[in-house]
């Protein structure tokens, strides 16, 4: 069965500078260092290494998450608490794959709770959910992997204290904590309490984790065919394992093109489907592809657009800006049938070239419009053909993404399972925010955020 299919005949334009034309002979000349970051993903996966934890998730049984899914379902809507890789996968699985307009749609027809996400801490955010819920009948999902991140945390205080004023006692009946086994506060409440807990596992790190229980819950929740999910990443697995050559193995093309184009001055990837269901999975690759490979100086710029919509937008200045980009672009073949229809008034007669077209077929065609528009102009395109968006093959993408951006990071010397550049923000906020043991990060932070004040304007 396929999953999708790459065309990279378009991919390989140089560019107009010296050391530009050898482009192809870049992309291939890194297979020996692919073959052995490969080895060594599989390795590390094998030796449990810190890290290394998704690459084996396709074939765990998720057991517990089904087991907790059952019984989340009864709900009315559930609040996922959790930001970054707690949630953006989260996002990119309800926008793939349920109903645009879900939440509208009555209990019967959805089939599951309404979903909410509490990830930013915007007053005005966090409030809007609990306007929209009725604490009786909603579950909470916090996922934190460190289980103190403070946005998530700050969340968590907030739902946890009115829930409590509301339900009293029976309020922790509503809380299910995804975490770490041992570390972390969360943990520590969710034995306090005796409410209901998940495991996150101790080897997959957040922006890897979609295919965790981090993921799947709110995924089975509502509906979405976990199984399918799972076998697509798996089949997605196998095909990369199957050959070491990379004009036939996907993971290693993309990877390859990445690092080759940006190590030639085209430090930005744009990723742009033409499909509106797979917006927030621009949003949770840009995640992944910034946070991995984002270090020591080296790394690309993920750029979400969306076609048709960025073709009004961003195509003049992809086709006609500076040549600093690599674009992949995504069509989908099967969509639901929309055929445009024939009008009799004479003032529509110019638009008879639509009559009788598929809307999708539309869609398509643009797709081909820009990709022919970015190539016309010697802009490396690479080519995502995806037979249809269904769990099977979202499953699949999310691996070969993954799997791209892992090897993308060993080849480039990088390890792409840390975030220090995270980790400081985290640490600054904490001294900022008063938190025990973290005062000379606060002074840090102040010391650095003079440095902006220093030249004011008022207006
Ligand atoms: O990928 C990562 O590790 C981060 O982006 C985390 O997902 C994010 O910071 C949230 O962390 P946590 O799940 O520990 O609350």
């Amino acid at each position: 069965m396929d999953i999708l299919e790459l065309s990279y005949g378009g991919a390989f334009s140089p560019r107009q500078e010296p050391g530009g034309e050898e482009m192809e002979q870049r992309v291939t000349g890194l297979e020996g260092l692919l073959k052995k970051a490969q080895a060594n993903l599989e390795m590390g996966a094998k030796a449990k290494r810190d890290g290394f934890g998704w690459i084996g998730l396709p074939e765990e049984e998720p057991v517990k998450v089904m087991e907790a899914a059952a019984r989340l379902k009864k709900y009315d809507a559930l609040v996922q608490i959790g930001i970054g890789g707690s949630a953006l996968g989260n996002l990119m699985l309800q926008n793939a794959l349920v109903h645009p307009y879900y939440n509208e749609l009555t209990r019967e027809e959805r089939g599951g709770p309404r979903f909410y996400v509490a990830d930013n801490v915007d007053p005005d955010g966090t409030s809007a959910i609990w306007e929209m819920i009725d604490p009786a009948r909603t579950a909470f999902v916090v996922v934190s992997k460190s289980g103190t991140t403070a946005e998530t945390m700050a969340n968590f205080l907030l739902f946890w204290n009115w829930l409590r004023l509301e339900l009293k006692d029976a309020a922790a009946d509503h809380v299910t904590v995804v975490t770490d086994p041992e570390r972390g506060v969360l943990r520590a409440f969710a034995e306090e309490r005796g409410c209901s807990s998940l495991v996150i596992p101790p080897g997959v790190g957040g922006r890897y984790s979609v295919l965790s229980s981090v993921g799947l819950l709110s995924a089975a929740c509502q509906g979405i065919d976990v199984e399918a999910l799972l076998s697509g990443a798996s089949l997605m697995r196998k095909r990369i394992l199957a050959s070491e050559n990379l004009e036939k193995n996907p993971a290693w093309l993309l990877a390859a093109l990445g690092v080759a184009h940006a190590e030639s001055g085209r430090n930005m990837l744009v990723l742009m489907p033409y499909a509106d269901n797979l917006k927030d999975f621009t949003e949770w690759f840009a995640q992944l592809w910034a946070e991995s490979l984002g270090k020591q100086g080296k790394g690309s710029t993920p750029v979400r657009a969306l076609g048709a919509i960025d073709q009004h937008s961003q195509v003049q200045l992809y086709t006609s800006g500076p040549d600093d980009k690599f674009y992949l672009l995504a069509s989908v073949d099967e969509r639901k049938e929309l055929a445009l229809p024939d009008c009799e008034e004479s003032a529509l007669k110019p638009l008879a070239y639509l009559a009788g077209k598929d809307m999708g077929e539309m869609l398509n065609a643009e797709a081909r419009a820009t990709a022919a528009s970015l190539i016309k102009a010697g802009r490396p395109v690479l080519w995502l053909r995806i037979p249809r968006i269904d769990a099977f093959r979202v499953g699949g993408l999310i691996y070969l993404f993954e799997y791209a951006t892992a090897l993308a990071g060993e080849i480039m010397d990088i390890n792409p399972f840390d975030q220090p550049g995270v980790e400081q923000g985290k640490r600054y906020t904490y001294g900022l925010m008063g938190r025990e043991g973290f005062e000379k990060d606060a002074k840090e932070a102040v010391e650095f955020f003079q440095r902006a004040l220093a030249r004011t304007l008022m207006v």
